[in-house]
């Protein structure tokens, strides 16, 4: 049988996604009250990682030891992936051993090859073309603080990046407005903003953008891999940093949002990021409780039925 993977957002139905939406705010609660919700016991994820993580490695390893199973983080310094091993070989060997495999990686067709050849849920925990987890904690927050997210209008500024790819993937499936500002040359894929219709638009000027928008969002201007790009980038994204008078072209109560890691002073001001709009320090938190909803159900197939 072909394991149900996750590597982008569209890997879920609408109707998953709300499940998971749901299941994930149960989890929250569950894990606030020390209430145990080990329905993971004894079962393994295997965690490849190819770029540095903060979130993403402590979120899946806490996720799994809290819902009582474990984690094994593998790198390509110590392990033959690292030496060449290829990565359907690695790929069906960890299918053996573990019950899921998290995989941050580059080109996202690695990430694609390696799911093909696995016999067990493969999860994106960031390419360079998407990064799906960070969405589901961020619509997570978005929920938690302002409801449905149904028509409302969402602003990315800055680099058309893997998170911007998410975002306009998200639009879709949610069926929000995506309002998106890049200097030229940094825009999305083509193919991805097409593919969202009238829910995501292209736009130059940050301020456009912005304009009464109920959330603003932004990411770093160099992503991992672009580090010899960085001060070409940063002379080319002159104007597009998220700051107090852009956040007031925004609706006033308007959230900010950033997958973090952010550079205060580069892509958002100090005064935003740390600033009573920002909802950050939730998104990182959501990493948490959201994927927890997503191995329970990539590993199990389906959600634990409590429901507070
Ligand atoms: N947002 C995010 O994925 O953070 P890390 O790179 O720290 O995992
Ligand atoms: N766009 C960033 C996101 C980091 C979580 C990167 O790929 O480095």
């Amino acid at each position: 049988m072909t394991p149900r993977h996750f590597l982008t957002l569209d890997d879920l139905t609408p109707q998953e996604h709300a499940a998971l939406i749901r299941r994930a705010l149960v989890l929250k609660r569950l894990q606030r009250e020390h209430r145990p919700h080990r329905r993971l016991e004894g079962r393994v994820l295997a965690m490849v990682f190819e770029k540095s993580s903060t979130r993403t490695r402590v979120s899946f390893e806490a996720g799994m030891a809290q819902m009582g199973g474990h984690a094994i983080f593998l790198s390509p310094r110590d392990t033959q992936l690292g030496r060449g091993e290829p990565l359907p070989d690695t790929a069906r060997v960890l299918s053996r051993m573990a019950d899921a495999i998290m995989v941050r990686t580059f080109e996202h067709e690695k990430i694609e090859t390696f799911a093909a050849h696995a016999s067990v849920p493969v999860i994106n925990a960031l390419t360079d073309r998407f990064h799906p987890c960070q969405l589901l904690a961020d619509i997570l927050t978005w929920i938690e603080h302002r409801g449905d997210i149904r028509g409302r209008t969402a602003a990315w500024i800055g680099d058309g990046n893997n998170m911007c790819h998410s975002w306009i993937n998200a639009s879709r499936i949610f069926g929000f407005h995506l309002r998106i500002a890049t200097p030229p040359g940094y825009a999305p894929e083509p193919a991805i903003l097409a593919a969202a219709g009238s829910h995501a638009t292209l736009v130059q000027d940050p301020f456009e953008a912005a304009r009464d928008a109920d959330l603003v969002t932004t990411d770093v201007w160099a992503s991992m891999g672009q580090e010899e790009e960085q001060a070409r980038r940063r002379q080319a994204f002159q104007g597009y940093q998220v700051d107090a008078r852009l956040m007031a072209a925004a609706k006033p109560d308007a959230l900010f949002m950033h997958c973090l890691p952010a550079h205060r002073g580069e892509e958002v001001a100090a005064e935003v990021i740390d600033g009573p709009q920002s909802v950050v320090w939730d998104e990182a938190e959501n990493r948490l409780h959201a994927q927890k909803a997503l191995l329970e159900f990539l590993i199990l197939g389906e959600f634990g039925k409590d429901t507070q």
